[in-house]
């Protein structure tokens, strides 16, 4: 049962549980068992065995986010569609990440317009003065 000493907390608004990464990483172990993929948490406790790919693989990521081999693998549609039923919640992000969205898209999202408008002005500057140095010379 996924609602008991998982630390998740439930939304009010749809009833899907939100996890924390701390809540997720206590997953690790075959009789107890959790994945994060592609931000969604899934208790696949009862599938390890199930697994064609082997459950030894799926311990390695256990507890933790498996988004990347998961993807690796080149999973088939019907293995994703597997998915939903080991379903227990969304990844909530950590306060660190949300608390100032306006900082981390100065450095994250949009550092390369940052970048282009950086070098513009220097082409401008430099452009500018060589046009001042040709007019002052002819
Ligand atoms: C709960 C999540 C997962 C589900 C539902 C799942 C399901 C499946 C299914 C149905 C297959 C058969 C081939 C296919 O349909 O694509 C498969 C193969 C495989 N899976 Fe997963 N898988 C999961 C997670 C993972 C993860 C995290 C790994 C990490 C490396 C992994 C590694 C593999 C490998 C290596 C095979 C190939 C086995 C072979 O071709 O002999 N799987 N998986």
């Amino acid at each position: 049962n996924a609602d008991v000493g998982s630390g998740g907390e439930k939304s009010a608004v749809e009833g899907v549980k939100y996890y924390t990464l701390e809540d997720i990483r206590v997953h690790n172990m075959s009789n107890d068992t959790w994945l994060i993929i592609h931000d969604k948490v899934y208790d696949i406790t009862s599938f390890l065995e199930e697994h064609p790919g082997g459950e030894e693989v799926l311990l390695e990521q256990a507890g933790a986010d498996a988004s990347e081999s998961f993807e690796d693998v080149g999973h088939s549609t019907d293995a994703r569609e597997m998915l939903e039923q080991y379903f227990i919640g969304d990844l909530r992000f950590e306060k660190k990440k949300k608390l100032n969205p306006y900082i981390s898209s100065l450095f994250c999202s949009s550092w390369s317009i940052w970048l282009i408008s950086a070098v513009a002005a220097v082409v401008v500057g430099v452009g500018y003065r060589y046009f001042i140095f040709e007019h002052r010379s002819s």
